[in-house]
């Protein structure tokens, strides 16, 4: 009975959060969102997912709290390098043909794996030649994205990441630490677009060469992954590529056959029908 209500309960929040603020999560795995919907409803203190639901279109400063038990911002830099080492190795080459290059991270979270990128697109000689669109719905994210300053109690394990692409420098060369923090070089994000938009009710982002969406489609249910994936369809230029995360793979979705295989293991496509 109890479970029945709080279900009940959890649909109108999710309903007036869109309906509010056009944040759309009525389709993201419902039993993830159930679980961090409940430890935020006790964490912020409210007795019921309804008083929490009160609090969200009453007070102006719930909805970024709410935001980020909603959001998973769980990162790393250079996460999974064998990705990183494919996108070296085998995906660069042909990127290197282009005179210029737009690049779409999409769900960057606090900018980790942006800034791989721009290191990666650095040591390949290809950072004046490239725009990034750095994006995410969760503006506190995107702040930290833009600010680039990452405890040093992390540098380690990222720096071995950074090893383990196929390094040609060293992480050390494009930051500064500063009071227990590694403070990120602006140079890395001169050609940065960070911008707030949403893969469930945002636009395509047209003629990207690369989009690089690692760890987000995970939180979707199936048909939300077929819409995100739609969207990365239309927004690749010609033969354009896209990266997904380890556990995640287009194989069974509505858009598979726009796509190749490029790197199977790394979750690697090349957009194939145009
Ligand atoms: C687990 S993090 C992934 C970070 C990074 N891509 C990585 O793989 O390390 C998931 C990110 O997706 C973002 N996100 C969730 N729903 C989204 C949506 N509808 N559109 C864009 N980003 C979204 C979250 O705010 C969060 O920053």
């Amino acid at each position: 009975m109890q479970g029945e209500i709080e279900d009940v309960e959890l649909e109108l929040l999710l309903e007036a959060l869109y309906l509010r603020f056009h944040y759309d999560f009525r389709h993201y795995a419902r039993a993830s969102i159930k679980r961090r919907l409940l430890q935020a409803r006790i964490q912020l203190g409210f007795a019921t997912v309804s008083a929490l639901q009160e609090g969200l279109l009453h007070d102006p400063s719930m909805l970024p709290r709410l935001l980020n038990y909603l959001t998973v911002q769980v990162s790393e830099m250079f996460r999974d390098p064998s990705y990183y080492r494919a996108l070296r190795e085998k995906v660069i080459p042909h990127l290197k043909t282009y005179p210029s290059l737009k690049v779409w991270v999409a769900g960057c979270s606090h900018g980790e794996e942006l800034y791989s990128l721009s290191i990666l697109f650095e040591e390949e000689g290809l950072g004046d030649r490239t725009i990034f669109y750095a994006t995410d719905i969760n503006p506190d994210a995107l702040r930290a994205a833009q600010a680039g300053i990452y405890s040093l109690d992390l540098i380690k394990k990222y720096t071995e990441n950074h090893q383990k692409s196929g390094a040609r420098s060293s992480l050390s060369d494009y930051y500064t630490a500063d009071y227990g923090h590694a403070v990120f070089d602006k140079s890395l994000r001169r050609h940065v677009v960070f911008s707030d938009h949403s893969l469930v009710t945002d636009a395509v982002f047209a003629e990207m060469h690369l989009i690089s969406c690692r760890n987000v489609l995970i939180y979707f249910d199936r048909d939300l992954q077929d819409q995100a994936l739609g969207l990365f369809r239309d927004s690749l230029a010609r033969k354009g590529f896209l990266g997904l995360g380890s556990k995640e793979s287009l194989r069974f979705s509505a858009h598979a056959d726009a796509f190749a295989d490029f790197v199977r293991e790394e979750k690697i496509y090349q957009r194939i029908d145009r």
